[in-house]
């Protein structure tokens, strides 16, 4: 796998720092994880088979497999350190959870026999690939791959409105490729704008009076002008087309 950015999921030493640092998050990201699981068309006690892309050392599927005992997750990834960590951390799971190394830009990168699946779910990885083209390649490909009824649930990074940013398209270019591709029932069901860091510094008046004007003055502008840092965090949900079969309680969430 060759790295795209800055990135270097090949190297031991920076897949063992990026994993100690995105841990400390996982208990803010489980919020996340759980939303994506409140879209899966299935009960909970379901014999479902979940595909993970980019599952790196696996925080999506282990918080599928504690939440869904039936479930068996394949975790895909193409980077060797961070699966031999997936195999470490999700060893409790057993048989549940095949991880799988293969580079998303090979054609066979998900071998036909690994079958089809009830859903496939992907966080902060797409982005990695720093090709919008790709990316619609692998949203085509995930596509076919999914039983009818299932759902392709995608966590990503994208540019701002403004079309800034430095990820491979914005929120409407990914909603436009998922439609190309094959889906329907294409949203965005959840979204954290990144907030510009605003530096704050009060300049030391004389007059304490003034200070405090100052700093209630700054924190207004905090509160009000909410700027677009040059990306976002989405949540995407499609499904197949030709797909009959519709989750109507999933409809009613998305419209709030
Ligand atoms: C930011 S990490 C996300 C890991 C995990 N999904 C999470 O949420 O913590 C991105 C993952 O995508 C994988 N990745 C990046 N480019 C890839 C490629 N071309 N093929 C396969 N995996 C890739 C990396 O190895 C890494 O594990």
């Amino acid at each position: 796998m060759q790295p795209k950015d800055h990135h270097d999921w090949a190297s031991e030493t920076y897949v063992d720092e990026w994993v100690k640092r995105q841990q400390s998050e996982d208990p803010a990201r489980a919020q996340r994880f759980e939303l994506m699981c409140d879209r899966f068309p299935f009960p909970h006690d379901a014999p479902v088979r979940i595909l993970d892309l980019g599952a790196g050392y696996g925080p999506v599927s282990a918080f599928i497999l504690d939440r869904y005992p039936n479930a068996t997750c394949v975790g895909q990834d193409g980077s060797a350190p961070m699966l031999d960590r997936a195999r470490m951390l999700m060893a409790r799971f057993g048989e549940r959870f095949t991880p799988i190394e293969s580079d998303l830009f090979a054609k066979d990168w998900l071998p036909s026999r690994f079958g089809s699946f009830d859903a496939a779910v992907s966080s902060i990885c797409l982005h990695n690939l720093r090709d919008f083209v790709r990316i619609g390649e692998i949203y085509g490909e995930v596509c076919r791959r999914l039983k009818p009824g299932g759902v392709f649930l995608n966590l990503d990074l994208v540019n701002a409105p403004d079309g800034t940013g430095p990820f491979p398209a914005g929120l409407d270019d990914h909603l436009v490729a998922l439609r190309a591709a094959g889906y329907h029932g294409v949203s965005c069901f959840w979204g954290d704008a990144r907030l510009a860091l605003l530096r704050l510094r009060l300049t030391v008046s004389s007059s304490r009076d003034d200070r405090v004007e100052r700093g209630r003055r700054a924190l207004h502008r905090l509160a009000t002008r909410r700027l677009f840092a040059p990306c976002s965090e989405v949540f995407g949900e499609a499904r197949p087309r030709g797909n009959s079969v519709s989750n109507t309680s999933s409809l009613r969430r998305s419209r709030r």
